[in-house]
């Protein structure tokens, strides 16, 4: 799915290094930072849910990459203590092999489906019966001998994580009967999680170091865990280990970071749609060709942040850079197309 540059540093699988994240997870409620309401809420339900003697209702979790999907997946089993099972969409390609995922529950389990978007329609349709009233309609034979069969499922809870709410079918989507929006965490946030997971690494870092990496990591924790990881190394090398404030300046540099978080490709997008394009509107299948970055990726991994920065506007007619985009990269509003759109805003 995503081609990705492997020196980017917002991939959103798991690469090299990363199992290392792995430790980093908070494993319960109490050590999770930032998400504060979601947080709260889903302790509400939890606990409903324990107190009951029920599993808790289906989660559905969605927003950019990075931001703690799966870790939440991995808190709700401990929180509620249930076996945790993990599949993605794209992976369960049949309705047999859902039905066998679903068959080998153990009663009050999380069951948890990545990237569910990516979910073939018709296993899709299995879940429906399922989510709803623990069944599982099988069909047996073939031609006008067929029949189905209805089998009773364990009681479950669903976690579905993706990064395109959008793209999930009405039936699918109203069957969560929690959803949640995960955003991007803010800089104090992010540092807390840098400050944890310095102290988990036995990595020696100063808070203005701290504070640095966190306002340039993207909101995203994955993103502040790795780029935390690269200082270490650089730190290594040149400080004996400790993490200053202009060691993280100097690490980044070199990474191709800026002040704003911003990376390589997020420049070349706002660049491209700059020089090339008038500042737009671009169609996003031109915009792909260009940056030579897949659409999903697109829409995805960059397009979120650069949104919430206020450097991109979707348009109907396409993407737009905006007057801040021009600021943040020196760039003059050149032309007569551009000055007439910021004026009319
Ligand atoms: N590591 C990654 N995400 C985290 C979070 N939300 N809280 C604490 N540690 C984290």
């Amino acid at each position: 799915m995503n081609s990705e540059n492997p020196d980017r540093l917002v991939a959103p699988e798991i690469q090299d290094g990363e199992s290392q994240d792995l430790s980093l997870r908070p494993t319960c409620l109490g050590e999770y930072i930032g998400q504060s309401t979601i947080k709260e809420n889903l302790r509400v339900f939890i606990h409903a849910a324990r107190k009951r003697g029920q599993a808790l209702d289906h989660v559905l979790l969605s927003g950019p990459p990075g931001l703690g999907k799966t870790t939440l997946a991995n808190i709700f089993a401990n929180e509620l203590n249930v076996p945790l099972r993990s599949s993605s969409g794209p992976v369960v390609e049949r309705q047999g092999d859902l039905a066998a995922i679903l068959t080998n529950l153990e009663p009050g389990s999380v069951l948890f489906l990545d990237e569910i978007h990516r979910m073939n329609r018709v296993v899709e349709e299995v879940l429906y019966s399922a989510m709803e009233d623990f069944t599982l309609d099988i069909l047996i034979g073939e031609g006008p001998a067929a029949r189905t069969v209805k089998l009773d499922l364990p009681r479950f809870t669903l976690v579905g994580a993706t990064t395109r709410a959008g793209l999930l079918s009405a039936p699918l989507r109203d069957r969560f009967g929690i959803q949640c929006r995960l955003e991007y965490y803010n800089p104090e946030e992010l540092k807390l999680i840098i400050i944890r997971a310095a102290a988990l690494l036995e990595i020696e870092i100063v808070e203005e170091a701290a504070m640095e990496l966190a306002t340039r990591s993207r909101g995203t924790p994955r993103i502040a865990n790795r780029m935390l990881r690269r200082c270490r190394d650089f730190a290594d090398l040149e400080t004996g280990g400790v993490i200053t404030l202009k060691l993280v300046q100097k690490s980044l540099a070199r990474m191709g970071i800026d002040a704003l978080g911003l990376d390589k490709m997020d420049c070349q997008i706002l660049r491209t749609i700059i020089e090339k394009y008038d500042g737009g509107p671009v169609g996003l299948n031109t915009l792909s060709a260009a940056v030579s970055e897949e659409q999903d990726t697109l829409e995805e991994v960059y397009e979120p942040f650069l949104l919430m920065q206020g450097f991109l506007q979707r348009t109907p007619r396409g993407r737009m850079a905006t007057r801040q985009a021009y600021e943040h990269l020196g760039m003059n509003i050149r032309s007569e197309n551009q000055l007439h759109l910021f004026s009319n805003r």
